[in-house]
């Protein structure tokens, strides 16, 4: 919804908005923005399957915003700072690496971020919308789509999914316990770590598909030396009790804030599972809980570990 969102609130029929373009999500952003009205796609890596940021952006001279995706979720790639703006309001999907490290807000004119990978349940979708941006929203919008009418109504205008922020302040209050994100930054180096070392020290029979410089510390995506293996695995692993596996980008181990570490130290362990031993153990492993959406590129295979405690 915040895909559409943005552009009719922020887009003006005369008006173009720049997007750039670093993986599905971002690429998507800016299709559903053309839908509303004139894009200019600033930067793209398409061309090499989103295996890098990009470092030349083409901006329009008056650009109505520029949007960016911090973490691209299917390709494993982050900004780890903003990439420059200029004087144009600076929009963020960050949807995947939200309270995943201490963040200055003050960048940004708008951030969003759906709740469900890194806050607390699906259902819920934190917006960070500095005030004077209501002053451009157009009259005549659906009330649903509007951001003053959420703004004048302290999100109250529809009854809100309470369950779900009732569990993203218990999920807040655990951060503070962990000593606030500097510390969850942290954890989230070290657990990324891991599973690089691993990547890094296979010999080449993990590839990563990011370059090194544009890591994800969230989504850590790689592929496997053939797609016979990367079969072979699926079916092991369906067998072994890991469902639904198959249909996205490169693999994705995908970190969430619910994914503890000594889970990790039991992927390792597990290694056997991921191709280079035929025997059939998971031990180690969470139960898999949750698949990644079913909009994502058909090739390859991404999951994530989750489990309820750190
Ligand atoms: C970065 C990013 N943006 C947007 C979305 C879409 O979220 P939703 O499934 O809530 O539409 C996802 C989903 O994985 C995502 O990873």
């Amino acid at each position: 919804m915040q895909f559409s969102m943005v552009p009719l609130n922020f887009l003006p029929a005369d008006g173009v908005a720049d997007y750039v373009s670093s993986g599905t999500w971002s690429k998507k952003a800016s299709r559903r923005a053309k839908r509303c009205g004139r894009v200019n796609v600033a930067a793209t890596t398409e061309e090499t399957n989103f295996n890098h940021l990009p470092t030349a952006f083409n901006y329009s001279a008056d650009a109505a915003y520029v949007h960016f995706t911090t973490n691209e979720t299917i390709h494993g790639v982050e900004f780890m700072t903003e990439p420059y703006s200029g004087d144009k309001p600076l929009i963020c999907d960050m949807s995947s690496d939200i309270a995943s490290h201490p963040l200055n807000v003050a960048k940004y004119a708008l951030i969003y971020a759906g709740a469900q990978k890194n806050l607390g349940p699906a259902g819920a979708t934190l917006v960070i919308l500095r005030e004077d941006m209501l002053e451009r929203v157009p009259e005549g919008l659906h009330t649903m789509l509007d951001y003053k009418v959420m703004a004048e109504n302290d999100s109250l205008y529809n009854t809100p999914p309470c369950f779900g922020i009732y569990i993203i302040g218990l999920v807040a209050k655990h951060w503070l316990g962990l000593g606030g994100l500097r510390a969850v930054a942290e954890l989230n180096q070290r657990k990324a770590g891991y599973i690089y070392q691993a990547i890094d020290g296979s010999d080449g029979f993990y590839r990563g598909h990011a370059e090194k410089a544009a890591r994800s510390l969230m989504n850590i995506t790689f592929r496997m030396p053939t797609e016979d293996l990367e079969k072979q695995l699926i079916s092991e692993a369906t067998a072994a009790g890991f469902n639904g596996l198959k249909g996205t980008g490169p693999w994705a181990a995908c970190e969430r804030r619910s994914t503890t570490r000594s889970r990790w130290r039991g992927a390792k362990r597990s290694r056997s599972l991921w191709g280079t031993s035929r025997r059939r153990t998971a031990r180690g492993f969470a139960p898999l809980r949750h698949r990644m959406p079913r909009s994502t590129p058909a090739r390859g295979i991404s999951f994530c570990l989750r489990q309820p405690r750190w």
